[in-house]
């Protein structure tokens, strides 16, 4: 289903209309027909569509002239173009001028719904970025210097703004890269400490003495080679804030001093018998699961329970998919301005790729792709070709969408459903054509033919009715866990899955 979008469809003859618009009502879209160039551009001018259907033989105007008039009117709707067979003449010259895709005549219906398919998510990323770019400029969608729209990001924003003007303790959490440092920074920054000094510390750098003759300076004489008194990191942090930068591989010696800096805001410098008293907020940051240190004896649990009075946890990028285009748009006006490259975009297959990309070293990977391309770029527009080959290559695979069962599941039977949901996949993105679908998979087509016969893959066309006529009252597992319609591939799989399952008894 293509679900809510609105078609301008251009062509004089009625059959051809008749045929687009029952198409493309059944799919849930919304379809203004237009039997004429001057009508297409009146209805354009009154209304914006998310793809128009252009036939390049009008009566009125030429179909190629109706296509630079509507992109003049709105220039990021997708146009498709209806060509006659063999008029490479006409799609050459539709391309030069803007056109997305066309269409040849006589066409399937599969076809056109994958051309669609495809110029509506083009349209959706175009005008999404289009509003980014807008909100940066706003400033909406951050914090201090954190960037994000997700409602994970939006709910640490919250979080964040409330923790900050007070002094208690603050642990953050979250993977390498998801911007821990940037959130103390910016409770340091809101809070009534920020004309104080922010000071990181480096945990795991120094051997346990020297890290700890750091933290809370000398005496004078206190070791061999300490000839004269020095201040510590706490004493310079002396009402401002201290950042603990992966707190969880301090040596449990320091974690007990730590702990009483926590809890009485006193310590000594080491050798020295004074107390001193400081006013420091404590921030702390980890990647490791500070709960299994403290059950392995590596991490205190008096200081773990200190430390956990608030608690900011990170998501990761890939679990936060709406955050990328922001977050690259936002690294493209920041790197724009530091080499001199103001109005720098990102193509919208760019876009798509850095979306689908996984994002192991979530945003301080993102951040150093764009940097690079960046630096690259000859043009304004950043294309697909200065997205790493890495992450170009990569591709995501669904993570399985079922529970574990109790009783276990043999092997062979996730392996085979998986298989058979890329199988249907490839089937769909290749608009139901085995030869396509087959080089899209990288195999021969004699190879997916046997695989499709195998696993009782139905073709496309015959998929969705025979979803619709079968009488088995029970929802698929995919569409049990919320999957959505039967028609998708994941629910085609799990159909066929829950079928062999059940073979077995
Ligand atoms: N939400 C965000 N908005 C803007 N920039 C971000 C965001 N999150 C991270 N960054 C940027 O990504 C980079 C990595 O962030 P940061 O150093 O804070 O990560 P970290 O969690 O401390 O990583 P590590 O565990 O490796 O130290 C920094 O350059 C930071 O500015
Ligand atoms: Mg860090």
């Amino acid at each position: 289903m293509l679900r809510d979008c609105s078609v301008l469809i251009v062509d004089d003859e009625e059959v051809m209309r008749d045929v687009l618009e029952s198409l493309l009502v059944r799919e849930g879209c919304r379809v203004r027909l237009a039997v004429s160039g001057a009508e297409a551009i009146e209805a354009a001018e009154a209304e914006a569509f998310q793809v128009a259907i252009v036939d390049v033989m009008l009566p009125d105007i030429n179909g190629i002239e109706v296509l630079e008039r509507l992109k003049a009117i709105d220039a990021e709707v997708p146009v498709v173009m209806i060509t006659a067979f063999g008029t490479a003449a006409n799609t050459r010259e539709a391309f030069k001028r803007g056109a997305f895709d066309f269409i040849e005549k006589p066409f399937k219906n599969d076809e056109v719904l994958v051309v669609l398919r495809n110029a509506i998510e083009q349209h959706r990323l175009v005008t999404e970025n289009r509003t980014l770019r807008h909100s940066l400029k706003l400033q909406s969608h951050r914090f201090s210097e954190l960037v994000g729209r997700s409602q994970r990001m939006q709910r640490v924003f919250d979080l964040v703004s409330q923790a900050a003007p007070t002094r208690t303790t603050i642990l953050i959490q979250g993977e390498s890269g998801t911007g821990k440092e940037l959130v103390a920074r910016a409770i340091h920054a809101n809070s009534l400490r920020s004309d104080r000094p922010f000071i990181t510390v480096n945990s795991g750098s120094l051997p346990p003495d020297l890290f700890e003759s750091n933290l809370f300076g000398h005496v004078k004489g206190a070791f061999t080679g300490a000839v004269s008194p020095k201040k510590g990191l706490f004493e310079l942090a002396d009402r401002g804030s201290i950042f603990f930068d992966e707190i969880g591989i301090v040596p449990l010696e320091t974690q007990a001093k730590l702990l009483r800096v926590i809890q009485e805001r006193e310590f000594m410098r080491l050798g020295g018998i004074d107390t001193l008293k400081v006013d420091v907020r404590i921030i702390a940051a980890t990647n490791i699961d500070l709960k299994q240190l403290v059950d392995a004896g590596r991490f205190r649990e008096d200081l773990y329970y200190r430390l956990h009075v608030i608690t900011v946890e990170l998501p990761r990028l890939r679990d936060r998919p709406e955050d990328i285009a922001l977050l690259a748009q936002h690294f493209l006006l920041k790197y724009g301005e530091e080499n001199r490259k103001p109005g720098l975009d990102l193509s919208s297959e760019a876009i798509r790729l850095l979306e689908e990309y996984h994002w192991p070293g979530n945003v301080r990977e993102l951040e150093n792709v764009i940097e690079r391309a960046v630096v690259f770029t000859a043009g304004t527009t950043i294309g697909a070709d200065l997205i790493p080959e890495a992450i170009r290559s990569s591709h995501r695979l669904q993570p399985l969408t079922f529970e574990m069962p109790p009783g276990g599941i043999p092997f062979r039977t996730v392996i085979e459903e998986m298989e058979t949901m890329l199988i249907a996949r490839a089937l769909d993105a290749a608009g139901g054509i085995q030869k396509r679908a087959a080089e899209l998979l990288q195999v021969k087509p004699t190879t997916l033919n046997e695989m499709i016969k195998r696993y009782g893959i139905p073709a496309r066309g015959r998929r969705s009715q025979k979803a619709a006529s079968d009488g088995d009252p029970r929802p698929p597992v995919a569409a049990r866990a919320g999957q959505g319609s039967r028609s998708h591939p994941e629910a085609i799989a799990a159909d066929l899955l829950e079928k062999r399952l059940s073979s077995r008894g």
